[in-house]
């Protein structure tokens, strides 16, 4: 969508994997869905250096409203769980320079079960979610059918323009027609959202992860095309820093997403989130990678049948990122490749390793071994010798 923003994938915090439908503010006040929970995110997040990184949306999910509208009509959020209401909140993440992102349902319902945004409501909503000076929609698609999904999707996107305030515009459509033409029209997709969930839902299991991505690099022909500046493919939330990944899977999961250019918001505690996981989320080749701005998503270039599997994203810059993974899970996989056999050929590189800091210079025709953990990554960022731009990276030195 060309309405100015997310011209590279957006980045920021997002309650629903982590923190779900848990409504029960009495027992459970740190973890139930209430304006608490997001000005503490909104607090580590400046605290800890992730809004100077990037992270900036702070995004509501399903359960914040209440099971009623006001006299007027408009929906209202949880008058106990948000005694200041959601104006206050977006005043909260604007005044430390944060954004804040709300939910809503194309449907009669949300998932959840509270009111939704069906067609007659479309308009309403999106002057309410504007006066309250949000600044991202995710607009989920509940208890709607397919025919008012193909009405309400572009209306929503409409309305919002309507309101002239910048609303980043997020659309739960694809993942409910199926994700694939002839269903799903990418080419309208990108000219009505600025990112779109094409698939099922992350839990908090590598299972899940590795299902998603598989999804996706199996219909990359039909995916990386539509991705670009102001129209991004959505894999869904970051996992890393709950409890179902490895480090390495977390370094694939972050690794992944970033060869996907896929939007990066976590869903996590960010309270408590060990310095594994922060180190990870916090890499910042990695962000670079995500964020080149050039977008284009990158693919799986090679599928071994030994477990291995390489990926491949250009990048601005002639520069590229490789990603090696491997599926196995027996022991550290020695594989030996060179950089001709992955297509490149204009002689010697530099090969920056995103979580080692390690550089190294390589000529195309020269082999090399990389040693990848069970269900990890080796990243690579890419770039010609002469490039200068490894300096911002802190590599260690070693060439
Ligand atoms: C389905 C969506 O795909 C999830 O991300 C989440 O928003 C839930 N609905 C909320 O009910």
């Amino acid at each position: 969508l060309d309405n100015g923003l997310m011209r590279t994938p957006p980045m920021g915090w997002l309650a629903w994997e982590r923190f779900r439908c848990d409504i029960d503010c009495d027992n459970d006040p740190m973890n139930c869905i209430s304006e608490r929970l997001f000005t503490d995110m909104a607090d580590w997040l400046v605290k800890d250096g992730w809004r100077d990184l990037g992270y900036v949306y702070v995004n509501i999910d399903d359960c914040w409203s209440s099971m009623e509208r006001d006299k007027q009509g408009r929906l209202q959020a949880d008058p106990k769980r948000f005694p200041s209401g959601i104006h206050k909140l977006a005043r909260y993440m604007h005044d430390r320079g944060l954004k804040l992102g709300i939910y809503g349902d194309m449907g009669t319902l949300t998932c959840g079960g509270y009111p939704g945004t069906p067609l007659d409501k479309i308009e309403l909503d999106a002057q309410t979610f504007a006066d309250w000076e949000v600044d991202m929609l995710k607009y989920d698609g509940c208890y709607s059918n397919s025919s008012e999904q193909e009405k309400g999707y572009p209306l929503m996107s409409k309305a919002l323009n309507a309101t002239g305030r910048p609303i980043g515009y997020s659309c739960s459509w694809p993942a409910y027609q199926g994700g694939l033409p002839p269903k799903v029209n990418y080419t309208q997709l990108g000219e009505i959202c600025n990112l779109w969930r094409n698939y099922g839902d992350i839990q908090d299991s590598w299972d899940s992860v590795l299902a998603i991505a598989d999804w996706f690099f199996a219909n990359q022909d039909t995916l990386a095309p539509a991705a670009g500046p102001g129209r991004w493919n959505d894999p869904d939330m970051l996992v890393v820093g709950d409890f179902g990944l490895s480090t390495d899977q977390s370094r694939s999961q972050m690794a992944l997403w970033a060869i996907m250019a896929a939007p990066l918001f976590m869903s996590n505690d960010l309270r408590f989130i060990s310095n594994d996981a922060r180190a990870i989320l916090q890499n910042k080749v990695v962000i670079a990678i995500n964020q080149d701005p050039m977008g284009v998503q990158g693919r799986r270039i090679v599928k071994e049948k030994n477990g291995i599997e390489v990926f491949l994203r250009p990048l601005s810059n002639k520069a590229s990122a490789l990603v090696f993974f491997s599926r196995r899970n027996d022991m550290p996989y020695r594989y030996q490749t060179s950089l001709k056999k992955l297509n490149y050929t204009a002689g010697s590189y530099k090969l920056f390793e995103v979580y080692t800091n390690r550089a190294t210079l390589l000529k195309d025709s020269t082999d090399f071994v990389v040693s990848v953990n069970p269900t990890g990554v080796v990243m690579f960022y890419v770039s010609a010798p002469a490039d200068t731009n490894l300096r911002h990276f802190h590599s260690d030195g070693k060439l």
